[in-house]
């Protein structure tokens, strides 16, 4: 299995890439559909669930297990290497929690309208860079579970027809909308989620 990512991913180590639960996948293609085929059983667990906020870490994690836990066997813990996006492994844990933290205080003091606070969030939320993949996807869906719990928002409509997870002009714009969030510019991501 040796994949060539689009614009923006981030490659397996050779032990995560252990933790892939089927043995017979040699495509990209079969990859991203057993992923999805894990994401959508997750969703229909997500709008049946009762309880769970995405503001707790504990809660952050559980999604990612169920987002991706039929296909990995690392999914809902924390990265233990390091990537070319995120912070070192060991702030994981502490930088997730000050997320967490501040967006509480923005929810509770309504310190930014309900899209600025989702870009915010997904922005954050991608830096640190949790877990060694589907960080973009489980990012996303946070993002929109915080806009729906707390500020009784509709999500975010990410791919515009596209597949954000595919090269296209969409994927491009976010790419580089993030670039100008790490570079302290939040305007084109807010402008992408349509804020
Ligand atoms: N410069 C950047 N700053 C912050 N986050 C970034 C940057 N470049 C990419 N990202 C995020 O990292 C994600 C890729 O990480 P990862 O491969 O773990 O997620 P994924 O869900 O598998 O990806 P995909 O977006 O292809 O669905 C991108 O989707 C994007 O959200
Ligand atoms: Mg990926």
């Amino acid at each position: 299995m040796n994949f060539i990512e689009p614009d923006g991913a981030t490659p397996l180590d050779p032990d995560e890439r252990l933790g892939l639960k089927f043995s017979h996948i040699t495509t990209r293609g079969q990859l991203d559909e057993l992923e999805q085929s894990n994401i959508e059983q997750a969703l229909g667990w997500l709008s049946r669930r009762r309880g769970g906020d995405i503001l707790d870490d504990v809660f952050v994690r559980t999604l990612h297990k169920r987002l991706f836990g039929e296909v990995w066997s690392w999914a809902g813990e924390y990265r233990k290497t390091e990537k070319n996006i995120g912070v070192d492994p060991l702030q994981i844990s502490s930088q997730l929690r000050m997320l967490l933290d501040d967006a509480r205080y923005w929810v509770e003091n309504w310190t930014y309208a309900p899209l600025e606070a989702a870009a915010r969030f997904h922005h954050r939320m991608v830096q640190i860079h949790p877990f060694a993949n589907g960080n973009g996807r489980h990012a996303r869906i946070a993002a929109d579970i915080l806009l729906e719990d707390h500020y009784h928002h509709p999500p975010i409509i990410w791919a515009s027809g596209f597949d954000l997870q595919a090269d296209s002009n969409r994927r491009a714009a976010y790419i580089t909308a993030l670039r100008a969030a790490d570079a302290g510019d939040i305007m084109p991501l807010l402008a992408f989620v349509g804020g």
